[in-house]
């Protein structure tokens, strides 16, 4: 059976008993869970390969999508890669520790369990003090994909992680709610080019303003065979089947909402709360926030899709938001969880 470690304010104690003692359980080869400023992250030593394997068997996750290694200071990054690229020294010292997962030529010889076989390796440094903490008690770069199943929301409280893993990982550090909620940014880096994976809450003009000279391009919705695996997969939904909403169909929600209550579906609404002010009160509406506050809707998309399962709705409808800043990371997300788009 699980056990939950951490009860008290971070603050308190870096170097707390819990961590030492999280710290012991992954050296000798556990699977813990663990917040970061992102989502939870459920961690195994890089070079343990059957604490590895122990990670996908909890998630359900494909074998052929490699992990991000956590590392808690850049002496680590000779454990790991083989090129470092100027331009990765100055996205790291502009953006780490933080939400920025950076992919380079890995060293040789890395578990298959990590890599999945590339001859690449994600790394990043967390900008959570718990994370930092037990990355430097264990003395070894944690492996770690979000802590949910496969396929599910990420998590961001310890309680979502507990729901979807409890049974199956070694121990969990609860370090609160996650501030950004939202994946890191993934991005591949050569001399003068950036790939973003993923889009997350360093963004591309974040990113641009580093380097105007340099080329930034998007993979992350490419149909190709995808160089950032994890793409390929549904990702990030609820139960509740999410109809995502463009500008002229959260314009009619509430006829939306008639129509499809009419025909049985529990339906509800995940949207700005000026969307949510005309949707009638026995209708379950979640809130995005305030239309100007994307950061806020980041910060609350993926507890408001779990509690759209728990109040047992068989759609969700989602209001799109403007793809800017990290608006593009939430609709990357939306796109992924949708079952079908809505324009009109
Ligand atoms: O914020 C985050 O990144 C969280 C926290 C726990 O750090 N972690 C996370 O890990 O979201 P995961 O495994 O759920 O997502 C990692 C993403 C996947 O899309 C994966 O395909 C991509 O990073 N990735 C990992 N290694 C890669 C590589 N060598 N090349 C390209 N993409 C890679
Ligand atoms: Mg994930």
């Amino acid at each position: 059976m699980i056990l939950v470690l951490y009860l008290r304010p971070i603050e308190e104690s870096a170097d707390d008993q819990a961590v030492r003692k999280a710290a012991r359980l992954l050296q000798a080869g556990g699977v813990v869970a663990f917040p970061t400023e992102t989502v939870y992250g459920l961690g195994a030593c890089f070079n343990q390969p059957k604490a590895v394997r122990k990670i996908f068997l909890a998630k359900g996750r494909p074998l052929d999508n490699p992990l991000i290694a956590h590392i808690a200071m850049k002496q680590q990054l000779s454990l790991l890669v083989r090129e470092w690229p100027p331009l990765a020294e100055r996205l790291t010292d502009a953006f780490w520790p933080g939400p920025l997962t950076i992919v380079v030529p890995g060293l040789t010889g890395l578990p298959e369990e990590v890599t999945a076989g590339l001859d690449t390796i994600a790394v990043r440094m967390p900008n959570h003090k718990l994370a930092l903490a037990l990355i430097s008690a264990t003395d070894c770069p944690l492996v770690a994909p979000s802590a949910n199943r496969s396929g599910r929301p990420s998590p961001t409280t310890a309680a979502h992680v507990c729901k979807d893993l409890g049974k199956s990982i070694d121990a969990l550090l609860d370090g609160g709610d996650a501030t950004l909620g939202l994946e890191s940014t993934v991005v591949g880096v050569s001399a003068h080019r950036i790939v973003i994976y993923r889009p997350g809450a360093v963004t591309e003009e974040m990113l641009r303003r580093i380097d105007s000279s340099v080329e930034i391009v998007y993979q992350a919705n490419s149909t190709e065979t995808p160089a950032s695996p994890g793409m390929k997969y549904a990702h990030y939904a609820p139960d509740a089947k999410v109809y995502l909403m463009m500008a002229n169909a959260t314009a009619r929600t509430p006829e939306l909402v008639e129509n499809l209550s009419r025909s049985g579906e529990a339906v509800g609404v995940l949207a700005f709360d000026d969307t949510l002010l005309n949707i009638p009160a026995d209708i379950v509406r979640l809130s995005l926030g305030p239309r100007n506050d994307l950061s806020f809707a980041a910060r609350v998309l993926y507890g408001q899709m779990r509690l759209a399962d728990q109040a047992g709705l068989t759609i969700l409808l989602v209001e799109a938001v403007e793809e800017a800043g990290v608006g593009r990371a939430l609709m990357n997300r939306l796109q992924k969880a949708a079952h079908k788009v809505l324009e009109e």
